[in-house]
Protein backbone atom coordinates (compact mmCIF):
# COMPACT_ATOMS: atom_id res chain seq x y z
CA UNK A 1 0.00 0.00 0.00
CA UNK A 2 1.26 3.69 -0.85
CA UNK A 3 2.08 6.40 2.15
CA UNK A 4 -1.02 7.98 0.56
CA UNK A 5 -3.82 4.97 0.74
CA UNK A 6 -2.38 4.27 4.34
CA UNK A 7 -3.28 8.06 4.98
CA UNK A 8 -6.65 7.92 3.28
CA UNK A 9 -7.28 4.42 5.41
CA UNK A 10 -6.22 5.94 8.63
CA UNK A 11 -8.40 8.47 8.00
CA UNK A 12 -11.48 6.68 6.93
CA UNK A 13 -11.20 4.32 9.78
CA UNK A 14 -10.62 7.23 12.63
CA UNK A 15 -13.79 9.15 11.30
CA UNK A 16 -15.90 5.82 11.09
CA UNK A 17 -14.84 5.14 14.81
CA UNK A 18 -15.58 8.45 16.26
CA UNK A 19 -19.04 8.34 14.10
CA UNK A 20 -19.72 5.28 16.33
CA UNK A 21 -21.84 5.02 18.87
CA UNK A 22 -19.95 4.42 21.59
CA UNK A 23 -16.72 6.01 19.61
CA UNK A 24 -14.21 3.75 19.37
CA UNK A 25 -10.25 3.92 17.59
CA UNK A 26 -8.90 1.12 16.24
CA UNK A 27 -5.94 -0.13 18.56
CA UNK A 28 -3.58 -1.16 15.65
CA UNK A 29 -2.85 2.82 15.26
CA UNK A 30 -1.10 2.74 19.03
CA UNK A 31 1.22 1.52 17.21
CA UNK A 32 3.59 4.95 15.70
CA UNK A 33 7.10 5.23 16.52
CA UNK A 34 6.30 6.72 20.06
CA UNK A 35 3.48 4.19 20.79
CA UNK A 36 6.41 1.28 20.05
CA UNK A 37 8.77 2.99 22.33
CA UNK A 38 6.19 3.47 25.12
CA UNK A 39 4.88 -0.25 24.87
CA UNK A 40 8.61 -1.60 24.88
CA UNK A 41 8.79 0.81 27.83
CA UNK A 42 5.41 -0.72 29.51
CA UNK A 43 6.26 -4.23 28.46
CA UNK A 44 9.50 -3.46 31.38
CA UNK A 45 7.45 -2.51 34.40
CA UNK A 46 6.25 -4.47 37.23
CA UNK A 47 2.74 -3.98 36.93
CA UNK A 48 2.73 -5.28 33.55
CA UNK A 49 3.58 -8.87 34.33
CA UNK A 50 2.92 -10.19 30.77
CA UNK A 51 5.95 -9.68 29.24
CA UNK A 52 7.88 -11.47 32.07
CA UNK A 53 5.31 -14.41 32.74
CA UNK A 54 5.82 -15.16 28.73
CA UNK A 55 9.65 -14.79 28.54
CA UNK A 56 9.78 -16.99 32.08
CA UNK A 57 7.34 -20.15 29.65
CA UNK A 58 9.16 -19.72 26.69
CA UNK A 59 12.40 -20.62 29.48
CA UNK A 60 10.89 -23.01 31.25
CA UNK A 61 9.95 -25.03 28.55
CA UNK A 62 12.39 -24.42 25.95
CA UNK A 63 13.38 -27.90 25.96
CA UNK A 64 9.96 -29.56 25.02
CA UNK A 65 8.97 -26.87 22.88
CA UNK A 66 11.75 -27.67 20.62
CA UNK A 67 11.34 -31.37 21.19
CA UNK A 68 7.65 -30.51 19.77
CA UNK A 69 9.17 -28.42 16.66
CA UNK A 70 11.50 -30.67 15.55
CA UNK A 71 14.70 -30.11 13.49
CA UNK A 72 14.47 -28.30 9.97
CA UNK A 73 11.45 -26.34 10.89
CA UNK A 74 10.10 -23.11 9.49
CA UNK A 75 9.41 -20.46 12.12
CA UNK A 76 6.91 -17.96 11.19
CA UNK A 77 6.02 -15.19 13.69
CA UNK A 78 3.33 -12.43 13.93
CA UNK A 79 4.46 -9.66 14.70
CA UNK A 80 8.25 -8.46 14.95
CA UNK A 81 10.73 -10.92 16.99
CA UNK A 82 14.05 -8.39 18.08
CA UNK A 83 12.88 -9.56 21.79
CA UNK A 84 14.41 -11.76 24.05
CA UNK A 85 11.71 -14.13 23.27
CA UNK A 86 12.32 -14.48 19.85
CA UNK A 87 15.92 -15.19 20.75
CA UNK A 88 14.85 -17.70 23.35
CA UNK A 89 12.91 -19.95 21.01
CA UNK A 90 15.22 -19.82 18.24
CA UNK A 91 18.61 -20.65 20.41
CA UNK A 92 17.07 -23.36 21.68
CA UNK A 93 15.47 -25.07 18.63
CA UNK A 94 17.18 -28.00 16.56
CA UNK A 95 18.78 -26.64 13.58
CA UNK A 96 16.02 -24.13 12.94
CA UNK A 97 15.74 -24.00 8.86
CA UNK A 98 14.34 -20.63 8.35
CA UNK A 99 12.58 -17.83 10.53
CA UNK A 100 10.16 -15.54 8.67
CA UNK A 101 8.61 -12.56 11.07
CA UNK A 102 5.75 -10.96 9.43
CA UNK A 103 5.59 -6.61 10.68
CA UNK A 104 3.82 -4.12 9.06
CA UNK A 105 6.87 -1.33 10.36
CA UNK A 106 9.64 -1.52 8.53
CA UNK A 107 12.37 0.15 11.16
CA UNK A 108 11.19 -2.32 13.60
CA UNK A 109 11.19 -5.10 11.07
CA UNK A 110 14.67 -3.92 10.19
CA UNK A 111 16.15 -3.85 13.78
CA UNK A 112 14.37 -6.68 14.21
CA UNK A 113 16.05 -9.02 11.56
CA UNK A 114 19.58 -6.69 12.22
CA UNK A 115 19.99 -8.27 15.30
CA UNK A 116 18.76 -11.72 14.45
CA UNK A 117 21.16 -11.98 11.29
CA UNK A 118 23.99 -11.28 13.98
CA UNK A 119 23.00 -13.77 16.36
CA UNK A 120 21.61 -16.80 13.87
CA UNK A 121 24.08 -16.46 11.20
CA UNK A 122 23.29 -20.36 9.95
CA UNK A 123 19.06 -19.81 9.96
CA UNK A 124 17.92 -18.34 6.51
CA UNK A 125 16.02 -14.94 8.28
CA UNK A 126 13.10 -14.11 5.81
CA UNK A 127 11.17 -10.80 6.40
CA UNK A 128 8.50 -9.65 5.21
CA UNK A 129 6.65 -6.53 5.49
CA UNK A 130 3.18 -6.65 5.33
CA UNK A 131 -0.30 -5.91 8.13
CA UNK A 132 -0.12 -9.92 9.36
CA UNK A 133 -4.15 -9.45 9.83
CA UNK A 134 -4.48 -9.30 6.36
CA UNK A 135 -4.36 -12.41 3.40
CA UNK A 136 -0.58 -13.38 2.86
CA UNK A 137 0.75 -14.64 -0.31
CA UNK A 138 1.99 -18.23 0.06
CA UNK A 139 4.63 -17.35 -2.44
CA UNK A 140 6.15 -15.27 0.19
CA UNK A 141 6.54 -18.39 2.57
CA UNK A 142 7.51 -21.22 0.05
CA UNK A 143 11.19 -22.40 1.03
CA UNK A 144 12.80 -24.29 -1.60
CA UNK A 145 13.95 -27.27 -0.25
CA UNK A 146 10.68 -26.99 1.76
CA UNK A 147 11.27 -27.48 5.92
CA UNK A 148 10.22 -29.97 7.86
CA UNK A 149 7.09 -28.08 8.57
CA UNK A 150 5.83 -24.59 9.92
CA UNK A 151 5.39 -23.27 13.05
CA UNK A 152 3.23 -19.97 13.40
CA UNK A 153 4.52 -18.03 16.50
CA UNK A 154 2.45 -15.49 18.05
CA UNK A 155 3.56 -15.19 21.39
CA UNK A 156 2.60 -11.80 23.85
CA UNK A 157 -0.98 -12.84 23.94
CA UNK A 158 -1.52 -10.22 20.60
CA UNK A 159 -4.72 -12.77 20.45
CA UNK A 160 -6.20 -11.22 23.44
CA UNK A 161 -6.47 -7.96 21.29
CA UNK A 162 -8.74 -9.37 18.79
CA UNK A 163 -12.96 -9.65 19.13
CA UNK A 164 -13.33 -13.42 19.71
CA UNK A 165 -14.90 -14.21 16.08
CA UNK A 166 -11.87 -12.60 15.01
CA UNK A 167 -9.33 -14.66 17.06
CA UNK A 168 -11.14 -17.73 15.52
CA UNK A 169 -11.13 -16.74 12.14
CA UNK A 170 -7.16 -15.42 12.62
CA UNK A 171 -7.07 -18.76 14.22
CA UNK A 172 -8.01 -20.44 11.39
CA UNK A 173 -5.46 -18.21 8.98
CA UNK A 174 -2.76 -19.30 10.81
CA UNK A 175 -4.04 -23.44 11.04
CA UNK A 176 -3.83 -22.53 7.00
CA UNK A 177 -0.20 -21.18 7.08
CA UNK A 178 0.74 -23.60 9.13
CA UNK A 179 -0.57 -26.76 7.10
CA UNK A 180 -1.90 -30.28 7.93
CA UNK A 181 1.99 -30.91 9.33
CA UNK A 182 2.51 -27.74 10.82
CA UNK A 183 1.90 -26.39 14.43
CA UNK A 184 0.65 -22.96 16.45
CA UNK A 185 2.51 -21.81 19.50
CA UNK A 186 0.56 -19.02 21.09
CA UNK A 187 0.76 -17.05 24.00
CA UNK A 188 -2.21 -16.34 25.59
CA UNK A 189 -2.77 -14.45 29.14
CA UNK A 190 -4.98 -15.81 31.24
CA UNK A 191 -8.15 -13.98 33.90
CA UNK A 192 -7.15 -13.31 37.31
CA UNK A 193 -8.02 -11.06 39.69
CA UNK A 194 -9.57 -7.59 38.47
CA UNK A 195 -7.51 -5.78 40.98
CA UNK A 196 -4.31 -6.97 39.16
CA UNK A 197 -5.61 -6.84 35.47
CA UNK A 198 -6.17 -3.39 35.87
CA UNK A 199 -2.55 -1.94 37.37
CA UNK A 200 -1.35 -4.01 34.68
CA UNK A 201 -3.18 -1.91 32.15
CA UNK A 202 -2.67 1.63 34.28
CA UNK A 203 0.47 1.44 35.82
CA UNK A 204 2.45 3.84 37.74
CA UNK A 205 4.38 5.35 35.87
CA UNK A 206 1.71 6.60 34.04
CA UNK A 207 3.37 4.56 30.70
CA UNK A 208 -0.06 2.82 29.34
CA UNK A 209 -2.01 6.15 30.12
CA UNK A 210 0.52 8.03 27.65
CA UNK A 211 0.29 5.36 25.16
CA UNK A 212 -2.98 5.53 25.18
CA UNK A 213 -3.35 9.37 24.71
CA UNK A 214 -0.48 8.92 21.97
CA UNK A 215 -3.35 7.83 20.01
CA UNK A 216 -4.90 11.04 19.61
CA UNK A 217 -1.32 12.53 19.13
CA UNK A 218 -1.10 10.22 16.30
CA UNK A 219 -4.19 11.56 14.84
CA UNK A 220 -3.63 14.81 15.22
CA UNK A 221 0.39 14.92 13.98
CA UNK A 222 -0.57 12.46 10.99
CA UNK A 223 -4.37 13.72 10.07
CA UNK A 224 -3.74 17.15 11.40
CA UNK A 225 -6.81 16.89 13.52
CA UNK A 226 -7.78 19.72 15.83
CA UNK A 227 -7.95 17.69 19.46
CA UNK A 228 -7.16 19.31 23.01
CA UNK A 229 -5.65 16.25 24.22
CA UNK A 230 -5.38 17.47 27.78
CA UNK A 231 -9.23 17.39 27.40
CA UNK A 232 -9.24 13.50 27.75
CA UNK A 233 -7.88 11.01 30.27
CA UNK A 234 -6.69 7.39 30.02
CA UNK A 235 -9.18 4.77 31.79
CA UNK A 236 -8.71 0.92 32.25
CA UNK A 237 -12.37 -0.75 32.98
CA UNK A 238 -12.55 -4.79 33.44
CA UNK A 239 -15.47 -5.87 31.66
CA UNK A 240 -16.80 -9.44 33.20
CA UNK A 241 -19.56 -10.18 30.33
CA UNK A 242 -16.75 -10.67 27.59
CA UNK A 243 -13.53 -11.30 29.75
CA UNK A 244 -11.61 -8.46 28.52
CA UNK A 245 -9.94 -5.29 30.30
CA UNK A 246 -10.74 -2.09 28.33
CA UNK A 247 -8.99 0.94 26.95
CA UNK A 248 -10.76 3.99 26.89
CA UNK A 249 -9.97 7.86 26.40
CA UNK A 250 -12.61 9.58 28.71
CA UNK A 251 -13.44 13.54 27.94
CA UNK A 252 -12.85 15.32 31.75
CA UNK A 253 -14.45 18.61 30.26
CA UNK A 254 -16.95 18.93 27.06
CA UNK A 255 -14.50 19.15 24.04
CA UNK A 256 -14.16 18.68 20.01
CA UNK A 257 -12.21 16.76 17.65
CA UNK A 258 -11.94 18.82 14.53
CA UNK A 259 -11.00 16.29 11.31
CA UNK A 260 -11.11 16.95 7.68
CA UNK A 261 -14.13 19.27 7.87
CA UNK A 262 -16.07 17.20 10.36
CA UNK A 263 -16.73 18.03 14.08
CA UNK A 264 -16.98 15.36 16.70
CA UNK A 265 -18.36 16.38 20.08
CA UNK A 266 -17.85 14.61 23.52
CA UNK A 267 -19.88 15.73 27.05
CA UNK A 268 -17.66 15.11 29.84
CA UNK A 269 -17.70 11.55 30.89
CA UNK A 270 -17.92 10.19 27.60
CA UNK A 271 -15.46 7.61 25.88
CA UNK A 272 -13.31 6.96 23.00
CA UNK A 273 -12.86 2.88 23.70
CA UNK A 274 -9.20 2.20 21.88
CA UNK A 275 -8.14 -0.99 22.69
CA UNK A 276 -9.75 -4.62 23.94
CA UNK A 277 -7.15 -6.89 25.65
CA UNK A 278 -9.39 -10.54 25.92
CA UNK A 279 -8.41 -12.86 29.09
CA UNK A 280 -9.37 -16.49 28.88
CA UNK A 281 -9.00 -19.62 31.06
CA UNK A 282 -6.72 -22.62 29.47
CA UNK A 283 -10.17 -23.92 28.65
CA UNK A 284 -12.27 -20.78 27.33
CA UNK A 285 -9.12 -20.65 24.82
CA UNK A 286 -9.11 -24.65 23.95
CA UNK A 287 -12.87 -24.01 23.29
CA UNK A 288 -11.76 -20.83 20.71
CA UNK A 289 -9.26 -23.04 19.22
CA UNK A 290 -11.48 -25.74 18.92
CA UNK A 291 -13.69 -23.68 17.04
CA UNK A 292 -11.13 -23.07 14.67
CA UNK A 293 -10.08 -26.85 13.75
CA UNK A 294 -7.07 -26.93 16.66
CA UNK A 295 -6.74 -29.15 18.89
CA UNK A 296 -4.52 -27.61 22.25
CA UNK A 297 -2.96 -31.03 22.57
CA UNK A 298 -0.35 -28.88 25.45
CA UNK A 299 -0.99 -25.93 27.40
CA UNK A 300 2.34 -24.44 29.47
CA UNK A 301 1.54 -22.23 32.38
CA UNK A 302 3.25 -21.12 35.59
CA UNK A 303 2.88 -21.77 39.14
CA UNK A 304 0.81 -18.41 39.45
CA UNK A 305 -1.39 -18.81 36.71
CA UNK A 306 -0.84 -15.53 34.93
CA UNK A 307 -0.07 -16.57 31.82
CA UNK A 308 -0.34 -19.59 29.59
CA UNK A 309 1.48 -20.89 26.06
CA UNK A 310 -0.74 -23.34 23.77
CA UNK A 311 0.89 -25.74 21.57
CA UNK A 312 -1.92 -26.35 18.96
CA UNK A 313 -2.00 -28.88 15.90
CA UNK A 314 -5.21 -29.25 13.34
CA UNK A 315 -8.07 -30.94 14.59
C1 LIG B 1 0.09 -6.04 22.44
N1 LIG B 1 -0.87 -6.47 23.45
C2 LIG B 1 -0.76 -7.89 23.73
C3 LIG B 1 -0.89 -5.65 24.68
C4 LIG B 1 -1.98 -6.18 25.65
O1 LIG B 1 -1.62 -6.53 26.76
O2 LIG B 1 -3.13 -6.24 25.25
C5 LIG B 1 -1.13 -4.18 24.38
C6 LIG B 1 -1.21 -3.32 25.61
N2 LIG B 1 -2.10 -2.42 25.85
C7 LIG B 1 -1.87 -1.84 27.01
N3 LIG B 1 -0.84 -2.41 27.57
C8 LIG B 1 -0.40 -3.35 26.69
Amino acid sequence: MSDNEEKRLFMDEVIAGLSATPATLPCKYLYDAKGSELFEAICATSDYYVTRADLALHEAHIDEISRRIGPNAHIIEFGSGAGVKTHTLLAGLDHPRAYTPIEISSSALEASVRELEAAFPAIDIRPLQADYTQQIDARFLALDPPANRRIVYFPGSTIGNFERDEAREFLKRMRNIAGHDGALLIGVDLLKPVERLLSAYDDQDNLTARFNLNLLEHIQRVLKADIQIDAFRHEARFNPTLSRVEMHLVATRPTTIDLNGRTFEFDTGQSIHTENSHKYSIDSFRQLAAEAGLDSSQAWTDPQGLFSMHWLESA
